[in-house]
């Protein structure tokens, strides 16, 4: 065999820890800045910058995972089974948070913008679907900034709302209520094998 080929990147997808809270927030602030920032205009892309921090409840559940390209994070992301479906930094974090009703909600999604259109987060979405299946939900709701709504329709996530995020410096941004059923209840299954 010829020795041109491409080596293949080794990729691991792993749940996020304490250690790499670092990374996942310079990854968040490049994210943002690049990603998002051409969907904005100039003073939410200001504002946006105002970076809040990884929800720590993320971290403690083990639902938000990273994914390493040849040993560095190039991607985040995860679930949560808590409410709100938005990190609020002055919440009290001592206190657990309370579950959410009726559904799990999908947080947090970044991609390296050196990475971004080549199927990471499509590709971590899809892992905290599966998740959050495997945890026993059904149903998953987001709020979506407006280039994850991009991601999110492209993964079959249909828009049931829109609202105003308050970001800081009295600006807002308009973001998307969206949700996906992800698989039939176990009785409803149990029902049709049973046809
Ligand atoms: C949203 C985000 C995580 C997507 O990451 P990504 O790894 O680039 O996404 P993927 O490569 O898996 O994209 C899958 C599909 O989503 C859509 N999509 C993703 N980014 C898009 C963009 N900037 N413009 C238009 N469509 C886009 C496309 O349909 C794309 O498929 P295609 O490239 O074959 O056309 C990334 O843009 C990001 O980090 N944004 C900033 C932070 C943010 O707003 N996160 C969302 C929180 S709700």
């Amino acid at each position: 065999m010829s020795g041109s080929a491409p080596r293949p990147p080794s990729i691991n997808i792993r749940a996020a820890t304490g250690d790499d809270l670092d990374a996942i927030e310079s990854l968040a602030r490049r994210a943002t800045r690049d990603l998002l920032g051409p969907f904005l205009s100039a003073s939410q892309r200001k504002a946006s910058m105002a970076f809040t921090p990884l929800d720590p409840w993320l971290i403690e559940d083990r639902t938000y995972y990273v994914v390493e390209i040849d040993g560095v994070i190039r991607a985040s992301g995860g679930w949560s089974h808590r409410a709100p479906m938005i990190h609020v930094p002055d919440m009290d974090q001592e206190q657990e948070p309370p579950e959410m009703e009726g559904a799990a909600s999908i947080r947090a999604m970044y991609t390296d913008p050196a990475f971004a259109r080549r199927g990471l987060g499509q590709m971590l979405l899809g892992f905290c679907e599966m998740s959050a299946r495997l945890s026993g939900h059904h149903q998953l709701q987001l709020i979506a900034t407006p280039v994850g709504e991009r991601l999110y329709e492209r993964c079959g996530y249909t828009r049931v709302g829109a609202t105003k995020l308050k970001v800081p410096q009295g600006v807002t941004i308009l973001v998307t209520r969206m949700e996906k059923v992800l698989t039939a209840k176990p009785e409803a299954i149990r029902s049709k094998a049973a046809c």
